[in-house]
This record gives structure tokens, C-alpha cells and sequence, in this order.
């Protein structure tokens, strides 16, 4: 009795794991189990060695079944540790740096124009890029002959060979909105349309792309007031000071009459500044669309009239915002970005504040 016990206390003991202390349980106290088997043989004793072995036996076996126990407790936990060292977690550590991005002071502009005009009920359209030379020429009154169309620097995306049809361009204004939402909407109408637009045209003042914000309003009796009023609530609001504006008649193939329209600004000390001072800063094109330019838009000239303009977004948002170089705004230079981004969470709204 003392060497099964010796025997299966030690096994226990050196027990790799679960299966292991189950085939030992078996071994030892299992209905085959040597302990049992051993039991068995009570039977066959005298009265006075079954007094002695059976209480010893059940004895062993209650220690065998307790260290058995005890062990497999003692692996769960080993185990346990074992798993708590591996998913080991320092809560005290500093947290890791966050990065956060900032908004292009285009798209901060682009969201300030939309916010002000959608305040003075204009939607916005949008069309395509890749536009079709009728949309950015023809529809304009632009024929192909015309010295604009020579003007424009236009980017063309040539056909395979054999197809005669005219190219497509890249658009050279945001203009060509204007026929697809008049096709669209029919009259009357009253929408922007900000866009990125493009020209062969690369200097200190120039991009090949750079932004517009076209917009138009379509009415029965809609006039050249209109269009002023507008423009200097418009301007008022961008530039959160009262702005003179200034119409000089101009030509434009798609609006007649036209008008080139400046705003108030003072050049004091070498920096320009809106809202003040008697010198003009011209910044937009704009006239009374032209009777052919509402036809080729599906809108009878002879029941509806409106205005148009088209301005660059690019440059309002340098003079707003004190933005120096142009082509910088496209170098995606990280330091530039984070000089003169925006908080991303404070997107521009007329309640809560244009910028911050
Ligand atoms: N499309 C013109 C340009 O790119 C700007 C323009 C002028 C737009 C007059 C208009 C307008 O809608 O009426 O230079």
C-alpha cells in the first residue's frame, strides 16, 4: 500500500497537465484502478485484516483523490498565469500621440461660400471635369472660332484615331454648370456651383487647376440689382465687414450686359484689406445671361431673365486669409497644411461662426 501510494502521489505531482491527471485517476482509483482492484480483495480477508486494510485503503484513496484534485487546481492556475502574462496590460502608460488633420483652407472657403449662398436660397449643382467641349464652349456662346476659346489654355483629351468628333476638355470655368442644371431644373432657378476647374497655365499667379464658384439665378423679373445685392451680402459675410463692390462694364460671350465687379480694399502698408479704404480689388465676371446661353439651356428668354457670375475661390480665400503664394496651395507641404488649416470639427456655418 505504501508503494502505490508513493507511487501515484509522485505521478500527480509531475502531472504535465489535465489528460495526463485523468489517466493517473483511472490508473489508480478508476473501476479498473489498482486501488480498487485492491478493494476487491477486503472480501477475501479475515475480519480482523479487513478492520486493519479497509479503513487504510479508503484512506489512500481519499489522498489520492484529494491530490489529484489539488493538482488540477494548481495546473488551471498555472495556466491561468500563465495567459495573464502573455495578455499583460500597462494602464499606466502615457497615451501615443494622435494625429489630427486639418482642413485645406479651399475646402474651408469652398464650405463658407456654400453656407452663405444656401442662406440666401441657392443650391448646389455640380457637373463634370472631363466636360464636353459643347457644355464648356458652344452652349456658352463660345463658337469655335471665337478668340476666348484660343484664350482659355484648354486642356483637350484627344480621341482614338479615326474618331472625328470634337475632344473632350478639361473644363476650363466652372460655366458649363450652368446648361446642365438649366437642362435639368428648367426655371425658375437659383444655384452655385464650386468646382475645380483647369488651364495650361503655370506662373507665380497661376495653376493648371484651381477653383471657381459659378452662380446663377433665373426668374421673371430677376435684374442687375439683384445680382449687386447678392454680391455685396455675399461679400459682407465672407469677409464679416460690410463690402462696397464696384460693377465696370466688361464683355463676356454668355452674359450681355457684363460686368467685371471689384471690392472695396485699402493698400495701406503693402498688405491688402477688404471692407476699407477707397481702393478697388477686382475679383469676379458676371452679366445678364445671355438670351442664347438660356436657350441652349432648354429656358425660354422671351418668359425668364437672370444673372450670372463666376468667381475664383482660390483667390478669395488668399485674401481672407492672408495666404501669400498661390501655388503653395497645392504642394501639399505638411507645415503649410497645419499653418493653415482649419479645425476639422468647426465646419463654417452662418449660426455658428464662418471660421474660427
Ligand atoms: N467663366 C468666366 C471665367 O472663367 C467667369 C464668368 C464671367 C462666369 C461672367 C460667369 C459670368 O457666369 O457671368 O473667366
Amino acid at each position: 500500500m505504501e508503494d502505490l501510494r508513493n507511487k501515484y502521489i509522485e505521478a500527480i505531482a509531475n502531472a504535465a497537465d489535465e489528460a495526463a491527471l485523468e489517466d493517473l485517476r483511472l490508473q489508480a482509483v478508476g473501476k479498473k484502478g489498482e486501488v480498487s482492484l485492491k478493494m476487491r480483495e477486503l472480501g477475501k480477508m479475515t475480519p480482523e485484516e479487513r478492520q486493519v486494510a479497509g479503513p487504510a485503503l479508503n484512506a489512500l484513496k481519499d489522498e489520492i483523490n484529494a491530490a489529484l484534485n489539488a493538482k488540477k487546481a494548481a495546473l488551471a492556475d498555472a495556466a491561468l498565469d500563465a495567459r495573464l502574462k502573455t495578455e499583460w496590460l500597462d494602464v499606466t502608460l502615457p497615451v501615443r500621440e494622435q494625429r489630427r488633420g486639418t482642413i485645406h483652407p479651399i475646402s474651408q472657403v469652398w464650405e463658407e461660400v456654400t453656407a452663405i449662398f444656401a442662406d440666401m436660397g441657392f443650391s448646389v449643382a455640380e457637373g463634370p471635369q472631363v466636360e464636353d467641349d459643347w457644355y464648356n464652349f458652344d452652349a456658352l456662346n463660345i463658337p469655335s472660332h471665337h478668340p476666348a476659346r484660343a484664350e482659355m489654355d484648354t486642356f483637350y483629351m484627344h480621341r482614338e484615331e479615326g474618331d472625328n468628333r470634337p475632344p473632350h476638355v478639361l473644363r476650363t470655368h466652372t460655366s458649363p454648370v450652368q446648361i446642365r442644371t438649366m437642362q435639368e431644373k428648367g426655371a425658375p432657378v437659383r444655384f452655385i456651383c464650386p468646382g475645380r476647374v483647369y488651364r495650361a497655365d503655370y506662373d507665380q499667379t497661376h495653376t493648371p487647376m484651381f477653383h471657381q464658384v459659378e452662380g446663377m439665378a433665373i426668374g421673371k423679373d430677376i435684374s442687375m440689382a439683384n445680382l449687386k445685392w447678392v454680391l455685396e451680402e455675399f461679400f459682407s459675410a465672407y469677409f464679416g465687414t460690410s463690402v462696397k463692390t464696384r460693377f465696370r462694364a466688361s464683355h463676356f460671350p454668355f452674359t450681355e450686359p457684363s460686368a467685371e465687379v471689384d471690392i472695396q480694399c485699402s493698400w495701406e502698408g503693402g498688405t491688402v484689406k477688404v471692407g476699407e479704404g477707397d481702393g478697388w480689388l477686382e475679383v469676379l465676371g458676371s452679366g445678364m445671361i445671355h438670351p442664347k446661353v438660356l436657350q441652349a439651356g432648354g429656358i425660354d428668354p422671351e418668359e425668364w431673365q437672370g444673372f450670372a457670375f463666376g468667381m475664383g475661390i482660390d483667390r478669395i480665400a488668399m485674401l481672407k486669409y492672408g495666404i501669400p503664394d498661390l501655388r503653395a496651395f497645392f504642394d501639399s507641404d505638411l507645415r503649410w497644411l497645419k499653418h493653415y488649416g482649419f479645425a476639422p470639427l468647426d465646419v463654417p456655418t452662418l449660426h455658428g461662426g464662418l471660421s474660427r
